[in-house]
């Protein structure tokens, strides 16, 4: 009995641990922070909220509850079975992604929600720049900033950063 408790506590460590070395490893936004980066994004009803890394679907429920469309991508299979049940009234609004988010192209929004880590900060402006060349959209961050980048707006550690169309010359 103990073998198998010991087994299953490696098997989780295991599957929350190994996200380390694609983003942040799970750690749920507070409802604090949750309120403010949906303020700050100041999305209209219908509009389109990204999550890269959802965890256990929080924000994507509370951007539904708004009226958003919200799609989340998630690598723990775990959060992604929880966050599917847990957000199963609002699945006309919410889809959540299971994988990698690096490796996908985003669909369009209008705002991109991030709870991740310093080093993961540039790779992420690099790869918004890279995919919406032609149109604005707002980022909030929680925690972590964007370096060498312009923060539009702040609210109880939550940035607001806007990606506006390169100009084509
Ligand atoms: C710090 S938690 C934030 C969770 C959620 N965004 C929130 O704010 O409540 C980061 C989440 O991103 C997930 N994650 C990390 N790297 C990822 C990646 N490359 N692709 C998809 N999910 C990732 C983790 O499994 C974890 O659930």
């Amino acid at each position: 009995m103990l073998l198998y408790i010991f087994l299953v506590l490696v098997w989780l460590v295991l599957l929350f641990g190994f996200v380390v070395f694609f983003g942040a490893p799970y750690l749920p936004t507070l409802g604090k922070q949750k309120l403010a980066a949906l303020e700050l994004l100041d999305l209209e009803p219908g509009q389109t909220l990204i999550e890269l890394g959802s965890g256990d679907g929080r924000v994507l429920l509370a951007a539904a509850e708004k009226g958003l469309k919200a799609i989340g991508y998630e690598l723990n299979p775990l959060l992604v079975l929880y966050s599917r049940l847990r957000t199963w009234r609002y699945r006309k609004y919410i889809k959540i992604i299971w994988g990698n988010f690096w490796w996908f192209v985003w669909p369009r929004a209008d705002g991109i929600y991030v709870f991740l880590l310093d080093r993961y900060m540039k790779k992420l402006d690099k790869k918004i720049i890279q995919n919406y060349p032609e149109q604005k959209v707002k980022l909030v961050s929680f925690a972590f900033k964007i370096p060498d980048k312009k923060i539009q707006e702040e609210k109880d550690g939550v940035y607001l950063y806007n990606y506006l169309p390169s100009k084509k010359t």
